[in-house]
């Protein structure tokens, strides 16, 4: 039976692990700091069980220990962003969450797959890639599939049509500096530079670049976890079913758009090894001059932390 942990049981965690057993990809471990939180919540999700008709184990524990062998840990620990708080301000307290939940990785479960979620994401997914010393393409953060779910979501409501046909793409940095991509977001195959003006996509392009402050404003105590966590489940999934979907993910560039030794989001080919591949677009001059922004702004966050 494949193995997940989830680092970190708050919203988006304890969800992601509900939506990973429902969906039975594989037993679940969730662990957290705080003592009886995430016993509790596997507990009453065991509970849901009966009724929802999954049989696979879910385990909450305070014991890094219980990550023992685990395919794939997903790391959502941290604090969450507060109202008028950049995904930035969060670099030095989750930075130090992150290294430790690594070194516990490297320690209890070396041959896994770690997808981190904790933001600011892309620094905190090359804090887990020194931390843990694995194969770059094991070390995975999730970003586009977000970014895109919710660039796919504006499109939709945009011209009142099914959400089922539109597929979006985001690149780049998660944060302000992300790059969607409208050539690229298609409904049904058409591009949507077909089927709106450039003000409504530059209006749609902007609500996806501020997302996730969006919902911040709204919740005031937290920040989103519905579309964080199926977007995890998602790439949980293409990797224990080696599906190989093409997702846009941050992973670590070689080379690839001119970059090198530094995560972005692009997208890749998603299956049991990782990132087996990353697929390179010919981008527009615009679009280069935003990926560029995007990845100085990454690589100046991580001169900032002594990794
Ligand atoms: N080990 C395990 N869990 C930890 C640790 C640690 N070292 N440090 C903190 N945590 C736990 C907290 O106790 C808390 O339960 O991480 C959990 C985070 O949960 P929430 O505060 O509910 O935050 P959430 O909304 O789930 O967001 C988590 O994902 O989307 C990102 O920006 C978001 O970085 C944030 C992360």
């Amino acid at each position: 039976m494949t193995k997940i942990t989830v680092v970190g049981a708050g919203f988006v965690g304890a969800t992601t692990v509900q939506r990973i057993a429902e969906k039975e990809l594989g037993d679940v471990v969730m662990t957290d700091i705080i003592e009886g939180m995430p016993q509790g919540k596997a507990l009453d999700l065991m509970e849901s069980a009966p009724i929802v008709g999954f049989d696979v184990n879910v385990v909450g524990t305070n014991d890094y220990k219980d990550m023992q062998d685990s395919d794939i840990v997903v790391i959502t620990a941290g604090i969450a962003r507060k109202p008028g708080m950049s995904r930035d301000d969060l670099v030095k307290t989750n930075s130090n969450i992150v290294s430790e939940v690594s070194e516990n990785i490297k320690k209890y479960a070396p041959d896994s797959i770690v997808i981190v979620v904790t933001n600011p994401l892309d620094i905190m997914t090359h804090v887990a890639l020194m931390k843990t010393g694995f194969h770059p393409g094991r070390v995975i953060g999730m970003s586009g599939v977000l970014d895109s779910a919710r660039f796919a979501t504006f499109v939709a409501m945009e011209l009142g049509c099914s959400v089922r046909n539109v597929d979006a793409m985001v690149l780049g940095g998660h944060g302000d500096l992300m790059v969607p991509l409208p050539r690229h977001t298609t409904v049904s195959g058409i591009p949507i530079t077909e089927l709106m003006d450039e003000a409504a996509i530059d209006r749609l392009v902007q609500r996806t670049i501020s997302g996730g402050a969006e919902i911040v404003e709204l919740l005031k105590t937290g920040s989103a976890f519905y579309a964080p966590s199926v977007a995890i489940t998602l790439m949980v999934e293409s990797i224990v079913r080696d599906q190989k979907r093409i997702l846009p993910v941050a992973a670590y560039m070689y080379g690839q758009y001119g970059y090198e030794e530094i995560y972005l989001g692009v997208p890749v080919k998603l299956g049991r090894m990782g990132v087996e591949a990353v697929i390179e677009l010919d981008l527009t001059e615009p679009e280069q001059e935003m990926l560029a922004r995007s990845a100085e702004a990454v690589k100046e966050a991580i001169s900032t932390l002594d990794l």
